[in-house]
Order: structure tokens, then C-alpha cells, then sequence
């Protein structure tokens, strides 16, 4: 693992000036950036919710979900995976600003995510299933597996949340005999397993679909493809549309820039409220508005899928995880180790390692697209992490199969981090207020850092977002 001089990337989006500021003539309540799972979701919420109001959804492919969200293990994780931070913060207690990974947000929205995620494919008939997962131990990752299994235990529902069972996080401990009951590949060096029964797959591509569908069928939803957004302003002041109602003559909000199709022109729209779930670019927006100082470096850290076509897996009904490093580097915060997961088909896949990336061309901020190629540099090291718990699983058998890339907020080093829903008002920028907690309206959300468990957490992402954050801004009850 490449794991030194990992610089993050800070260009700002507008840092050239090709676009310049643009006077908007039309507005729009709720402006969405991004149609990846996050975007649709937050969207479709937004339109459900506030059928009233205007809701768009910009992103600047020509269909939904083609950069991480379609890169993905597609797992529904029960939220054992968010014990593997539990685990870090038990062996580093020591470090310094860390979380409490069992209040973090990617703990409790993993939760809440996988409830909302398996009623909706359920209510939609959204192909999944519930497969269940194994995370298998060698002799001396008991006490590992152990530990998680005690802190499962512990973890209470999260907010919004209806317990359907007495426990949060389901997990039983079962022996290596068991484990090979249900697995028979699996290698005699496993001695214990977690069983985890609320782990499972979701078809992705449906399940945006589905959201898309439900937007467009809306009242006031609409989603904009094939059109990126090039430029953010702050705006505050004397009302620019003439749909305001009477006596009021003031507006805020973000003129929001966009560019559809090869056009050269853009086209400036006021979105009174701004959710920027652009993924991997989320920051390059956020950058180009805030002073160099401020601004927010993001690192990249690609995982590669190989799918397996041989020997010594026929057996495998479940998805399979090994224990992950308990290293600062290799932490599973970092990546849950090389797995085993199964599509919808039941195709087997191993995946995804973590290499980290290196934005040598800071100018760049899509310089990690070329990074998507997958290649056969990572079989070796793959297959090598595979044979610890699938034996006979045969080199020939691995063919690169794609890669996703992690957007995340902190490098190799950085320790565990969750996900981020930062609000900036349009007072903050314009210079009228600086700090003050007045006039909280009009917010822009910026959502970062939002990697896995971001397929879960997504319908609870756009809870959090719709009905925690912005019903709790003035001006953004239900009318
Ligand atoms: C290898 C890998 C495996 C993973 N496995 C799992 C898993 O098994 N389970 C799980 O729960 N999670 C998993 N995740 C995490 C999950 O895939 C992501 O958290 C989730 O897909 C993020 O969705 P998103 O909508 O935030 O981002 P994205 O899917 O990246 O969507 C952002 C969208 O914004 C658009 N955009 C960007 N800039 C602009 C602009 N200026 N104008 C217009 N549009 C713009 C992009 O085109 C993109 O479509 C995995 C992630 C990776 C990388
Ligand atoms: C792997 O293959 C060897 C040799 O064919 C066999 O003895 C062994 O039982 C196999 N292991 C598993 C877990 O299937
Ligand atoms: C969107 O979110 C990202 C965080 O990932 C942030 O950096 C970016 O600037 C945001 N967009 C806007 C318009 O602020
Ligand atoms: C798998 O490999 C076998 C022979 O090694 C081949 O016949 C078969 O077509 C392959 N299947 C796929 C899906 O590639
Ligand atoms: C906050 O908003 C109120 C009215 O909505 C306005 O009168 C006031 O000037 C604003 N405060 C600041 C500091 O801009």
C-alpha cells in the first residue's frame, strides 16, 4: 500500500474565472447537486415532503449514479460495520479529537439506513436480499470478533428508528465448525465467525430507478441531467423574482450556475436552499467559494473488484469478510478488507482493496476518473488476502472487474472520520454577519466525506437532512 505523501486535493472549481457572476432570473425552493443514491434520495425526500415547493436535481451525467454510487459492494451493512471504528477507538483511546464512533453519524444513520432501505425495496419491489454475513476469525482474531459481538450488543436504535427487535444490531458468535456448516470453503484455519443476519444486497441501479421515478412523478420534482454545475454565489438581498409574495422584497439564497450539454454559456438559477451531495467533487464547489485558508482537502483512496470465475467457492451463499487490520493504516475505518460479496445473479466477487491516490495534478479535480480503470497490479495482494480464508481460490480464477473511489475528508493517517453535513448561510459569505446565529435560513448543506456506509445511510441521509436539518431552519416547516 502506497500509503506516504498522499496530498489532498484542494482546487476550487470557478478558481480560473471562466464563469463569471450572472444575475438569476428564476428561482428554485430546493436545488439538489449530485444524482448519486445520496442526491436521489435527499431529493426524492424533499419532493415528498414539500410537494408545494420546487425541487431540482442537477447532475451533470446523462443518467444517475455513474460515478461512486454504481461502483459500489452494493451491501446493505447491518451497521457491524461501524463497530470496527469501536473497535479502533478501544486500541487508540489515546487520539486525540476522535469521535465516539457509537454517537457518530455513520453508526446511527448505517442503522437507520438499513431499516428505511429494506421497507423501500420491500414496498417497491426493489430486487435485495437478505443473505446475512459472515466476518470469520483465525485463532488469534477471537478476541476481536469477540469484542464486536459484545459491542453489538450495546448499540442502541438511533433516532427516527422503529425497533423491530430488542436489538439494534443483531450478531451471534458461532464456531468454525459452524461457520464451515454454512460455508464449506471456508479454510479449517477459521476458528469463530460473527454472524451477522441483517447484512444483505441491493440492486443499486434499481434502487435509483426507483427514487428517479418517484421524483419525476412529483409535483414540484424535476432532475436535470447532462448539466453541471460551474459556479456558486452567496446571494442576499432585494428580491430578483417576481414570484415573492407581496411585502416581502428580500431574498437569499445561492445563484447557482450551471452549463447543460457542450454549451458554452451558462445559465444562473436562485436556489433558496442548496444541497451539495456532489460526491467526490463536493468540496471543489465548497472551495471556490471559501478564502484559500479555509479551504477543504479531499483524498482518494480507490477500491478495485475482481470477479472470480473457478474453483472453491461454489458453495457460497453468504458474504464473506475476514477480520480487518487493526493497524492505524489498515484499519476496517479504512477498508473492511479484501471480501467476498455476491451479486444479484450470485456472481462472486472479492473486493474492494484500498490504494490510495495521488491528485499530482492538483489543477485537475476529476483527475481521478483515469484512476477507474481497473487493472491487474492488484490481483496478487488480492488474491493473497483471499487464500487466508478461501483456500482454494485459484489466481487464474481473478479478472479485474471495476473500481469505485472513496471521497474521503482525511489521508492514510488521518484516523477514523464521519460523515459531514456542514451548513454555510448565505450571511456567512457576504460579509453582513460573520459568526452570528441569527438569520439561519437559506442554508447550503454541504455532505462529505460520505463514503461507506453512504449506499446504506442513504434514505437516512436524506431524513437527517430533510426533516432533522432543514425543518429545523426557520422558513422551512412544513407549510
Ligand atoms: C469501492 C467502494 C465500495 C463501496 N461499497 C459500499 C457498500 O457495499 N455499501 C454501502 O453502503 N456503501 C458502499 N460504498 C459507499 C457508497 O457507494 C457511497 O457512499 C455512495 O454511493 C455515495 O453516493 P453519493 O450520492 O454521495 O455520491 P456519488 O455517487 O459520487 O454521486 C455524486 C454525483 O454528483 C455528480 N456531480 C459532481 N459534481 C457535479 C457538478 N459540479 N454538477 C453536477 N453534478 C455533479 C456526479 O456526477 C455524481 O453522479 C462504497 C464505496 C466505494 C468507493
Ligand atoms: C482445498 O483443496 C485441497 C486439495 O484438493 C483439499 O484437501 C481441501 O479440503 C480443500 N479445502 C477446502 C476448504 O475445501
Ligand atoms: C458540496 O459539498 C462539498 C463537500 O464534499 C463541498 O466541498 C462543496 O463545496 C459543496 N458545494 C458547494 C456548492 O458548496
Ligand atoms: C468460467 O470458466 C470456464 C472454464 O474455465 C468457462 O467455460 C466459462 O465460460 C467461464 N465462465 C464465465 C462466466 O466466464
Ligand atoms: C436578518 O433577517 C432580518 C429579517 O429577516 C433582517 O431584518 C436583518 O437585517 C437580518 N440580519 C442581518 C444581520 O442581516
Amino acid at each position: 500500500m502506497a500509503a506516504t505523501h498522499v496530498r489532498g486535493l484542494k482546487a476550487a472549481l470557478n478558481a480560473n474565472g471562466k464563469y463569471r457572476y450572472k444575475t438569476p432570473e428564476s428561482v428554485v425552493d430546493y436545488l439538489v447537486i449530485g444524482g448519486g443514491v445520496v442526491g436521489l434520495a435527499v431529493a426524492q425526500r424533499l419532493a415528498q415532503r414539500f410537494p408545494s415547493k420546487s425541487t431540482y436535481l442537477v447532475e451533470r451525467h446523462e443518467g444517475p449514479g455513474q460515478e461512486t454510487s454504481s461502483r459500489s459492494s452494493e451491501v446493505i451493512h447491518s451497521g457491524m460495520y461501524c463497530l470496527y471504528y469501536l473497535e479502533y477507538r478501544d486500541i487508540e483511546r489515546s487520539l486525540e479529537g476522535l469521535y465516539y464512533p457509537e454517537d457518530s453519524l455513520k453508526t446511527k444513520l448505517c442503522i437507520r439506513g438499513r431499516q428505511l432501505m429494506y421497507e423501500r425495496c420491500e414496498r417497491h419491489r426493489i430486487p435485495h436480499r437478505k443473505l446475512g454475513k459472515l466476518v470469520v476469525a483465525q485463532d488469534s482474531q477471537r478476541p476481536y470478533i469477540e469484542r464486536l459481538h459484545d459491542k453489538a450488543q450495546r448499540l442502541k436504535w438511533p433516532p427516527h428508528s422503529a425497533p423491530l427487535d430488542r436489538r439494534a444490531l443483531p450478531t451471534n458468535l458461532i464456531t468454525g465448525d459452524e461457520a464451515r456448516e454454512l460455508e464449506p470453503d471456508l479454510s479449517k484455519k477459521i476458528v469463530a465467525a460473527l454472524w451477522s443476519p441483517e447484512t444483505g444486497i441491493v440492486d443499486s441501479h434499481s434502487l435509483m430507478e426507483n427514487l428517479e421515478k418517484e421524483i419525476t412523478e412529483s409535483e414540484g420534482g424535476e432532475l436535470v441531467y447532462s448539466t453541471r454545475v460551474v459556479r456558486v454565489d452567496p446571494y442576499y438581498g432585494s428580491s430578483l423574482v417576481r414570484d415573492q409574495p407581496s411585502g416581502d422584497a428580500r431574498e437569499e439564497g445561492w445563484v447557482v450556475q450551471t452549463v447543460t450539454g457542450d454549451q458554452e454559456e451558462s445559465d444562473p438559477l436562485l436556489a433558496r436552499t442548496l444541497i451539495n451531495a456532489s460526491g467526490l467533487s463536493a468540496n471543489v464547489i465548497l472551495n471556490s467559494l471559501v478564502p484559500q485558508d479555509q479551504r477543504i482537502a479531499m483524498y482518494y483512496a480507490r477500491g478495485s473488484y475482481a470477479s472470480y470465475n473457478g474453483s472453491a467457492v461454489s458453495h457460497v451463499s453468504h458474504l464473506i469478510y475476514p477480520c480487518p487490520g487493526t493497524g492505524r493504516v489498515e484499519h476496517g475505518f479504512q477498508s473492511l478488507g479484501t471480501h467476498l460479496t455476491l451479486d444479484m445473479q450470485g456472481k462472486v466477487r472479492f473486493g474492494p482493496d484500498l490504494d490510495w491516490l495521488n491528485p499530482l495534478d492538483e489543477s485537475n479535480p476529476d483527475f481521478w476518473e483515469k484512476h477507474l480503470i481497473p487493472d491487474e497490479t492488484r490481483l496478487r495482494l488480492m488474491h493473497e488476502a483471499v487464500t487466508e480464508y478461501l483456500p482454494n481460490v485459484t489466481f487464474e480464477g481473478l479478472q479485474p472487474d471495476y473500481c469505485g473511489i472513496r471521497p474521503k475528508l482525511v489521508g492514510p493517517q488521518g484516523g477514523f472520520q464521519d460523515f459531514v453535513f456542514r451548513k454555510d448561510y448565505p450571511h456567512s459569505f457576504t460579509g453582513a454577519v460573520t459568526g452570528s446565529s441569527t438569520n439561519r435560513t437559506n442554508p447550503m448543506i454541504s455532505l462529505m466525506g460520505i463514503e461507506s456506509p453512504g449506499l446504506t445511510s442513504s434514505l437516512a441521509i436524506a431524513e437527517h437532512v430533510v426533516d432533522d436539518i432543514l425543518c429545523d431552519a426557520e422558513g422551512h416547516r412544513d407549510s
